[in-house]
């Protein structure tokens, strides 16, 4: 099938690559003229596992990049929004998708043949139907269902496992308008015949993607408040409740042969120092302004919010009890991503815990295996330093602040025995065993 992938950002790119991988010839169109050059020369604009050799592979053959709309629109059957849509502060902000749709229209205009229009960027219920339908009818003069399919297929990747949860996915959402749109939706992804598919209207396919996002942040949010009430309790350990609790048989089944499962699921159940990212945060948002708009009150996802929003201070509050002359202290920062396998800062836990130190002229310096760059854009230089090596971070502070969950992070502990140092440590994400170390504090255990 011929594709065209407006908006080459984390979602249009990895699916412009993937849907290339499996035979499809696509056309990434962008805005940013600099992004379309790199991934012409084959050189990923953003860090994701396995992008770039499948960049490598396909480009030139079976995967363009333009800023070139209209011929890219053209000369294919079916396109793909994936233009971001932030929340702006009091609602979801769809001015790249009403752009983006509009222009697809002009197009369509102009075009003899059957087109589909697919919406891929996370929009609220009843956006497909109520704004890009109306927009694509306005600007092609043409009819939707006669002339050309609008659809919604929302998309589930997880940063830093995006390639792999692309070309092996769990589940996927075909929400279009009539049955030509979804048969013309389930080609694309014809190389996936034994994933569950489910074929629907283009407002559920929204719903079920904010559903499971909310879900996500809710067990996130749920955790860190036992977590929280576990520090204040004393004598608890979260991460002893979360143990016992992942045991229950509907959470982690038996088998037969007595071994247990033990679903990723689980890991939503942890406390930490909150959740971020592109998506958790602003999706949450979206979907309690439009409940509330519409009358119905979101109560639960508020909580879920709230209680993300205070989480990052709980680590402020530790370091602040430890080291009350915190404006003078020297603190080595673990990870700065919103999680690992990812140079992605957006609404990082890491933002207010960094900002809040620069504000007290902490002395910090920083350690991400991937996200350094673009931390530096972010926070610039002041107070802090971005090191390159663990054991550099490591040495000759008064405390470590662990934030993203980087699996080389396990190797603190021998580390540090190596420089022989003892600095508090602060796990934000309760990664570590408390056991390894002489002066451990973490998010969900007893305040000292
Ligand atoms: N990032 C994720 O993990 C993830 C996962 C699932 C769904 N989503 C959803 O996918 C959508 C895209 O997210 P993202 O993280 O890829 O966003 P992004 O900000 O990384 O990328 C958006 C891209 O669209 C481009 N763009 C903007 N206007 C354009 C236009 N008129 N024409 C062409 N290109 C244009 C931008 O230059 C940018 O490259 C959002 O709705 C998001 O909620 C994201």
């Amino acid at each position: 099938m011929r594709v065209s992938v407006v908006g080459t950002g984390y979602v249009g790119l990895v699916s412009g690559v993937c849907l290339a991988e499996t035979g499809h010839t696509v056309t990434c169109v962008d805005i940013d003229p600099a992004k379309v050059d790199k991934i012409n020369q084959a050189i990923p604009p953003i860090y994701e596992k396995g992008l770039e050799v499948l960049l490598k592979k396909n480009s030139g053959t079976h995967l363009f990049a333009t800023t070139d709309l209209r011929t890219a629109v053209l000369n294919s059957d079916l396109s793909l929004i994936a233009v971001g849509t932030p929340f702006d502060g009091s609602a979801i902000d769809l001015k790249y998708i009403r752009e983006v749709a509009r222009q697809i229209g002009e197009v369509i205009r102009d075009k003899d043949s059957y087109h589909v229009v697919v919406v891929k960027s996370t929009v609220v219920p009843g956006t497909t139907d109520d704004v890009v339908l109306p927009i694509l009818e306005q600007a092609s003069g043409k009819k939707a269902g006669k002339d050309f399919g609008v659809g919604m297929n929302p998309e589930f990747l997880r940063e830093g496992e995006a390639v792999e949860d692309f070309m092996f996915p769990d589940r996927i959402v075909l929400g279009g308008i009539d049955a030509r749109t979804q048969d013309t939706m389930a080609l694309l992804y014809e190389v996936f015949p034994n994933v569950d598919k489910i074929k629907t209207s283009p407002k559920t396919a929204e719903m079920i993607k904010y559903t499971a996002n909310s879900l996500l942040a809710t067990m996130i949010s749920f955790s860190n408040e036992i977590g929280n009430l576990c520090s204040v309790l004393g004598g608890i350990d979260v991460v002893d409740v979360m143990k016992g609790v992942h045991l229950d048989k509907r959470l982690t089944p038996i088998l037969d042969n007595g071994q247990r499962v033990v679903p990723v699921f689980t890991t939503y159940l942890e406390a930490g120092c909150g959740f971020g990212g592109s998506c958790f945060p602003k999706d949450v948002k979206a979907l309690i302004v439009h409940g509330q708009d519409r009358g119905q009150p979101m109560q639960l996802l508020d909580s879920v919010i709230a209680i993300n929003e205070r989480q990052p201070q709980q680590v402020m509050d530790i370091l602040k009890r430890r080291l009350p002359d915190l404006g003078q202290a020297r603190i080595g920062i673990l990870g700065l991503a919103f999680k690992p396998g990812t140079d992605d800062m957006r609404e990082s836990p890491s933002i207010p815990i960094v900002q809040a130190l620069q504000a007290l002229g902490t002395t910090m310096k920083a350690y991400d295996p991937i996200a350094k760059t673009e931390a530096r854009h972010l926070f610039g230089d002041q107070h802090i330093t971005y090191t390159d090596s663990l054991e550099d971070t490591l040495t000759d502070v008064d405390a470590v602040v662990l934030l993203t969950r980087w699996p080389e992070f396990k190797g603190v502990p021998a580390l540090l025995k190596q420089i022989g140092q003892s600095p508090l440590m602060v796990d934000g994400r309760r990664m570590l065993d408390k056991a390894d170390f002489e002066h451990y504090e973490g998010i969900g255990l007893q305040v000292a």
